[in-house]
C-alpha cells in the first residue's frame, strides 16, 4: 500500500489540521511524532526507499545521542520548518517516515521530505519522550509538540510548579481531572532542541501525559491520535476559561474544592493524584501551597 492513501497518514494529517485550525501552530511551530505499529510498517514497507544516508541523531548542541530502546522502530515525523497548515495538502513534502537503526544512534529517512529537509529538530527529544513511554506503556506511540496559546500566556502568571499549574487547571474544567489525573509537568524556560529541555520533558513523561514548556508551548503522548488531541484541547480549554476569569478577578468566588475532585475517583475509575489536591488560604489565582 502507498503511504499516501493508508489510514495512518490520514489520521496523522488530519490532526495537523486540526491543531493548525486551533491556532496552535503558526509559521513552523509544533511537531509531532508516532512510532508505527510492526504491521503497519509490513503494509508501508513497499512504499519505502531503504538507500538513503544513516545520520548521527544530533541534539542543538551536536552531541549525539541514542535511543537503544527504540532500536530498529520506524516513526512518522513532521520536517522541520515546515508548516502544519501544509501537511494535509501535500503530506510527502512536508512530513517523513523515518527508520532507526539496530543500535538506535542512527536515523535514515525511508519516505517523504520529497523537496528535501530534515525531520524536527525537536528530533531528539521526541525519541527520549517515546522511549520512556514506550517503557511506560509499549501502546504510548504520539509525541505531540504544539504552541497553544492560553497556555502559554498562564506561563507568564502562574508559578511555574506543577502542583500549582495543575490545580489552577483542573479547578477551570472538571474534564481535566478525569482525562489527566496525574497532572500538568512544567518545564521552566531553557533553550528548545537541545538536550537539557529534551530530557526534563522525557522525565516528566515517566509519570505524566503533558509537559508544559514556559514560555513556548506544550508536549503531550497519547496511544491514538484522538487521545493526544483531545489531551492538549483540553488542557487548553482549561486554560481559556483561566484567562477569561483573570481578565475579571484575580480571585475565584466559587471553585472546585478538594473534597470534590476526590468524589470524582470512584464513579470515573481514577485516583487524581493527591499532591495537587492541597488546602488553599482563600480563592487567590495562583497561590503557593504551604510547606
Ligand atoms: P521544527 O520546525 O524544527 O519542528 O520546530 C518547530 C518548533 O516548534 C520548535 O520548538
Ligand atoms: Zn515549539
Amino acid at each position: 500500500m502507498r503511504v499516501l492513501d493508508s489510514d495512518l497518514m490520514k489520521a496523522y494529517a488530519r490532526m495537523a489540521t486540526d491543531g493548525f485550525q486551533q491556532g496552535w501552530h503558526e509559521r513552523n511551530g509544533g511537531n509531532l511524532s508516532y512510532r508505527m505499529k510492526a504491521e503497519e510498517v509490513a503494509a508501508l514497507r513497499d512504499d519505502f526507499t531503504e538507500n538513503g544516508e544513516w545520520r548521527v541523531i544530533g541534539w542543538q548542541e551536536n552531541d549525539e545521542s541514542a535511543f537503544p530502546g527504540l532500536a530498529g522502530e520506524y516513526f512518522m515525523v513532521s520536517g522541520s520548518g515546515r508548516y502544519f497548515r501544509n501537511i494535509e495538502l501535500d503530506p510527502a513534502a512536508n512530513v517523513c517516515i523515518i527508520e532507526l537503526n539496530e543500535r538506535g544512534d542512527r536515523y535514515r529517512i525511508v519516505w517523504g521530505l520529497t523537496e528535501g529537509g530534515m525531520p524536527t529538530s525537536e528530533l531528539p527529544t521526541h525519541l527520549a519522550n517515546l522511549e520512556v513511554l514506550k517503557e511506560r506503556d509499549p501502546e504510548i506511540r504520539i509525541v505531540y509538540h504544539c504552541h497553544p496559546t492560553n497556555t502559554i500566556a498562564l506561563t507568564f502568571v502562574l508559578p511555574l510548579d506543577s502542583r500549582v499549574f495543575t490545580r489552577e487547571i483542573f479547578e477551570m474544567v472538571t474534564e481535566c481531572a478525569v482525562v489527566f489525573p496525574e497532572g500538568i509537568g512544567i518545564v521552566p524556560w531553557v533553550i528548545c532542541g537541545g538536550r537539557v529541555i529534551g530530557e526534563m520533558t522525557a522525565e516528566i513523561m515517566k509519570k505524566q501525559d503533558i509537559a508544559v514548556w514556559a514560555h513556548h508551548g506544550a508536549f503531550c503522548c497519547g496511544k491514538t491520535f484522538d487521545l493526544a488531541f483531545g489531551l492538549m484541547h483540553t488542557m487548553e480549554k482549561a486554560a481559556e476559561v483561566l484567562v477569561k476569569v483573570l481578565s475579571m478577578s484575580p480571585v475565584k468566588r466559587n471553585t472546585i474544592t478538594p473534597d470534590q475532585f476526590r468524589e470524582l475517583n470512584e464513579p470515573f475509575g481514577i485516583h487524581i493524584n493527591e499532591s495537587f489536591l492541597y488546602e488553599k488560604k482563600d480563592g487567590t489565582i495562583g497561590q503557593l501551597p504551604e510547606a
